[in-house]
């Protein structure tokens, strides 16, 4: 038998911690042999609830299915799987003091295995005192991320093919051994999520509420939005939790409706992510005259973030999450012709346009709204397999297709950073994969202070009828 114990002193930040430490499908988080986990059964993390962990061992795929065989709730996880040829039992304890976190691994090998049991011991010590470093560094996140773009993340960056490589589900991967794992649950939160209706969004409103956030969804298809928040209640295990709000967010009337309704509901709200979007190839304009890649893409995000501004100071720290795309790097905004699109239209640049002017407006609100207690974010997904690049990015989709991330993943980092307990120092900044990325990599795109200043301008004809009560 192989019995390693490893233990850090360690000031514990209680029921967090443990709730962590309890879910097996977020292992992959912090120990780079976990290449997939899943729970099995529906339901509550109990005694007797059963996950299916695959490791990557030596080039070699294998995979246990754990039982959780004990559960003192804040001390104590006693996790027990059962191969041919050995079985594994796996225990996390948090001392009386909450301040010394031990694990402890023992292996039991049948047969001529046994033999091999010293040289094994000694590759196993090593290899779980790096993963339990990196749990240690996850029950930490103040700490651990770069508030910059490191170099290599530069350098990659502005090279064409690892650069592009990186958006796709190969990108996410590559990331997976600097995850900066978070702990938090979101039991107290309320989150709002425009176009959780499908792909991204819908993927990120079930990672959150399965982290026990409370979600309101604003999508403009009744049967999706009912669908997606009967889902979440379901896999949240709550029909109380979890509504939606009806709107056509490229109309202002439907946005002032919205900002109306969560008014009404009086809710502080702890994150808003502005999520909905749509690349329209030919040229619209909505029944209010507006241009419609501008309506959705850029004046619904402003308009419905400035309405909803003193509901998210009511909160503790509240964020505003803007999902971009890595469509922007290829645009120096053009202010002058942000409402009407570019001329003559080209669909696919006006939506890195307006793409690259969230971004920027996410910079503005940043310094802007700090003192407020507002954070504001702007990411991007990377290229995901979702319904909208189907339809509108066909050519691209056929090509791409087989490295596409997953709703899933492309929500990622959406649900990182709605979940990370304070991100005051890499305020403003743009994401992708939990890392801080540059704005801007090609010569010329760089936004000169002129730009902003025109972007400001124009949105001030977009603000909110609807102002809320200071
Ligand atoms: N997928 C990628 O590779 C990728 C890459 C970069 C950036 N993004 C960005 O990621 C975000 C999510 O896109 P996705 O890829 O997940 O696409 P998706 O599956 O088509 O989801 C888009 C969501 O936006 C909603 N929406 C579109 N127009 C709307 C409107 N006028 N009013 C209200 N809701 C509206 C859609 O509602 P319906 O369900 O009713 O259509 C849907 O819920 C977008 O902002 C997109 O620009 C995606």
């Amino acid at each position: 038998m192989i019995s390693i114990m490893l233990s850090e002193p360690f000031e514990l930040s209680g029921d967090d911690t443990f709730a962590y430490l309890q879910e097996v499908s977020r292992y992959s988080e912090w120990d780079d042999h976990v290449l997939e986990s899943h729970q099995v059964d529906r339901g509550p993390i109990q005694i007797g609830t059963k996950f299916n962990v695959t490791y990557r061992i030596l080039r070699q795929e294998l995979t246990l299915y754990f039982v959780l065989s004990a559960l003192k709730p804040g001390r104590d996880v006693l996790l027990e799987a059962q191969h041919d040829h050995f079985q594994v039992q796996t225990r996390f304890t948090i001392d009386n003091q909450a301040k010394r976190l031990s694990w402890q691994t023992s292996v039991h090998f049948d047969g001529i295995w046994n033999n091999a049991s010293p040289v094994l011991k000694t590759i196993l010590k090593s290899e779980l005192s790096r993963s339990f470093q990196k749990l240690v560094r996850a029950l930490n996140p103040s700490k651990q991320v770069p508030d910059l773009p490191d170099l290599k993340t530069q350098i990659e960056d502005h090279l064409l093919i690892p650069g592009l490589l990186r958006f796709s589900r190969l990108g996410y991967q590559w990331e997976t051994n600097c995850r900066y794992p978070v702990i938090r649950k979101l039991n107290k939160h309320h989150i709002v999520i425009t176009g959780a209706s499908s792909g991204i969004g819908e993927a990120a409103a079930r990672q959150l509420a399965l982290l026990g956030a409370d979600i309101t969804i604003i999508a403009r298809n009744e049967i999706k939005a009912k669908a997606s928040v009967n889902r979440l209640r379901q896999e949240s295990h709550s029909r109380k939790k979890h509504r939606y709000i009806l709107a056509d967010l490229s109309l202002a009337r439907d946005v002032d409706r919205t900002i109306g309704e969560l008014v009404k509901l009086d809710r502080p709200i702890d994150c808003l992510i502005n999520n909905a979007g749509y690349l329209y190839q030919e040229r619209q304009e909505t029944d209010e005259g507006i241009e419609k890649s501008f309506a959705l893409l850029l004046m619904a995000p402003y308009r419905l973030t400035l309405g909803v501004k003193n509901l998210l100071k009511r909160a503790p720290l509240a964020q505003v999450i803007n999902v971009s795309s890595g469509g922007m790097y290829t645009q120096r905004l053009k202010a002058d012709h942000l409402t009407q699109g570019l001329m003559p239209y080209d669909g696919t640049r006006t939506y890195a346009q307006l793409k690259r002017a969230l971004v920027m407006l996410s910079e503005l609100w940043a310094q802007e709204w700090e003192p407020d207690g507002i954070l504001v974010h702007a990411m991007h997904p990377g290229w995901a397999d979702t319904k909208s690049v189907a339809e509108t990015l066909p050519r691209f989709y056929q090509i791409t297709k087989a490295i596409l991330r997953t709703p899933d993943e492309g929500a990622d980092t959406i649900t990182w950073l709605a979940s990370h307990p304070d991100l005051s120092r890499t305020n403003g900044r743009f994401w992708m994969d939990r890392r801080v990325h540059p704005t801007v990599l090609i010569p010329g795109t760089n936004p000169r202070k002129t730009d902003y200043q025109i972007l400001k301008e124009t949105l001030q004809n977009f603000e909110p009828e609807t102002p809320l009560p200071q």
